[in-house]
């Protein structure tokens, strides 16, 4: 890594180490939003699960309900401290995804949520999760969307495009072709959940039960999702 490399890498994770302590908690969504991408990779018992770039561990907690073994890294050492506490049994690492302290072909599933948009080298970390996962392993990225109104408009108007941590987005067709370039190949591309979930509450005034593990389905076209959430496999 040359210095100005190693320079934008110290800054992303003072700034995550930052956010995680200022803000805790509440920087992330609730755990009942994690469930949906658990269930969309069918997770079978007994099965080991990678979560990259794991943050609090909010993902882990919810895979607990899975009987599978947990694994997770994150950039930020204070956010992996954090994690820990909360999910002892989960093998949680401070590391770079970049290189995963991880040997070949060791997991099932790989989730990488609000992330991939945030690393500097996508295409080793995505090199990575090939490494060190099995043949028939799945894969669940969320990752933002750089043709959405927030995105193209809000941000932009914030002054928020690319900063916190290294923000970045890409639109569909980009997204697909830096999976398909590593090897993924795409199942299933869907509207990012939470948002959904939480609309429907919304419109119920709050009277309606939701349930975070199923899939909603949405008329607007995937380009105007404000991130993708992909499901994806290694491609023969
Ligand atoms: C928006 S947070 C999402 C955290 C978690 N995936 C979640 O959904 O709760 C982004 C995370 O990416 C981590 N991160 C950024 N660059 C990274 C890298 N190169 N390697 C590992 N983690 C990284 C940050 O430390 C931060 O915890």
């Amino acid at each position: 890594m040359n210095s100005g490399v190693k320079s934008e890498q110290e800054e992303i994770k003072n700034w995550f180490n930052k956010t995680y302590s200022s803000r805790g908690e509440y920087y992330l969504r609730p755990v009942k939003a994690y469930y949906i991408y658990l269930e969309l990779l069918k997770i079978q018992k007994g099965s080991h699960l990678l979560d990259v770039a794991c943050g609090l561990g909010r993902l882990l907690e919810a895979g607990q309900e899975y009987g599978c073994s947990l694994s997770g890294i994150d950039l930020s050492d204070v956010a992996v401290k954090k994690a820990k506490l909360k999910i002892p049994e989960a093998n949680i690492l401070q590391a770079n995804a970049e290189n995963l302290p991880f040997p070949n072909a060791q997991f099932d599933y790989v989730t990488c949520l609000g992330s991939l948009e945030r690393v500097i080298d996508k295409n080793k970390v995505l090199q990575e999760m090939g490494r060190v996962t099995k043949q028939s392993a799945k894969f669940c990225f969320l990752v933002r969307n750089s043709e959405s109104f927030s995105w193209k408009y809000i941000k932009k108007l914030l002054g928020l495009k690319n900063k916190k941590g290294h923000q970045g987005a890409m639109d569909l067709e980009t997204w697909t072709e830096l999976f398909n370039e590593n090897g993924l190949e795409v199942e299933q591309v869907l509207h990012d959940q939470y948002p959904l979930h939480k609309a429907q509450k919304f419109k119920s005034f709050g009277l309606r039960s939701v349930d975070y593990k199923s899939a909603i389905n949405t008329n607007k076209s995937i380009n105007e999702a404000n991130e993708f959430l992909f499901i994806l496999r290694k491609s023969n």
